[in-house]
């Protein structure tokens, strides 16, 4: 923490409908002092709801979408652009999360998540980029290879002046939906060392002021601890922003 200010991002997935969404907004209004000039909230929501969800949502959270289309709009069945998404007043998209990366039917490629992501920018949106490694990748030592691999297609990409509106999302794969959580010792260790990866390959300002957030099975229950940690600034949220306890997380900033 310190000099960055916390950022809690829910990712709803695939999941909720209109009228859940509807009933979720209004019980994160009934927490009328929640210090947002403190900690940042953006939600995203299914393609689908991004418009119902800007207009339902209270005024200081911002919504994210969950994927953009690489180019303009035009000749593209089924995308989703950027001027798309910023005309019904969303201001972040999340881009390289595990299961656009890893799922067989999407297989989404640094390269791709790395151009997606300097389009967004060039739009003026903010992005969370998410990277981090299976099980299997942890198990052959191979953690810190992976995210910088992740990370390094966005560094050839972008300019170090483009930092400032990117997010870093560290999601170990083996600890997202699974309710195993990262421990706090598994976790700064990463993002500490991604913030020196940073200071190497990008420079030190940008190494110094990126958030970096933690993400995987993050609770009500485990979130203070880890909102302790140097490093941490912030959380990236799935199944426990579903529900209005989503709250209690915010308030780890604290
Ligand atoms: O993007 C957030 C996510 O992948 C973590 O999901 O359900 O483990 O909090 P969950």
């Amino acid at each position: 923490g310190g000099l960055r200010t916390f950022l809690v991002g829910g990712n709803w997935k695939c999941n909720l409908s209109k009228d859940a969404i509807t009933s979720l907004c209004k019980e994160l209004a009934a927490a009328p002092d929640l210090e947002t000039d403190k900690v940042e909230v953006v939600l995203a929501p299914p393609t689908p709801y991004l418009d119902h969800t800007r207009s339902v949502l209270r005024q200081d959270f911002e919504v994210a979408a969950q994927n953009i289309w690489v180019g303009g709009p035009g000749a593209f069945t089924g995308e989703t652009v950027a001027e798309m998404i910023k005309d019904v007043g969303c201001t972040w998209v999340i881009l390289g999360h595990s299961e656009r990366r890893n799922l067989p039917q999407i297989r989404e490629t640094d390269d791709f998540i790395a151009q997606k992501t300097k389009t967004a920018l060039s739009h003026g949106l903010k992005v969370m980029f998410c990277i981090g490694e299976t099980l299997q990748e942890r198990e052959e030592g191979r953690t810190l290879d992976v995210c910088v691999r992740q990370l390094h297609a966005l560094v050839e990409t972008i300019e170090a002046g483009d930092w400032k509106d990117v997010v870093i999302a560290y999601e170990p794969v083996w600890a997202i939906g699974t309710g195993k959580v990262a421990t706090p010792d598994q976790v700064e260790e990463v993002h500490e060392k991604i913030r020196h990866y940073l200071a190497k390959d990008v420079n030190e300002k940008v190494a110094q002021e990126t958030r970096i957030l933690y993400g995987g099975s993050v609770s009500p229950g485990n979130c203070n601890e880890l909102a302790q940690l140097p490093d941490v600034d912030g959380f990236l949220v799935g199944g426990a922003s579903l529900k209005a306890s989503f709250l209690e997380v915010i308030e780890s900033f604290k």
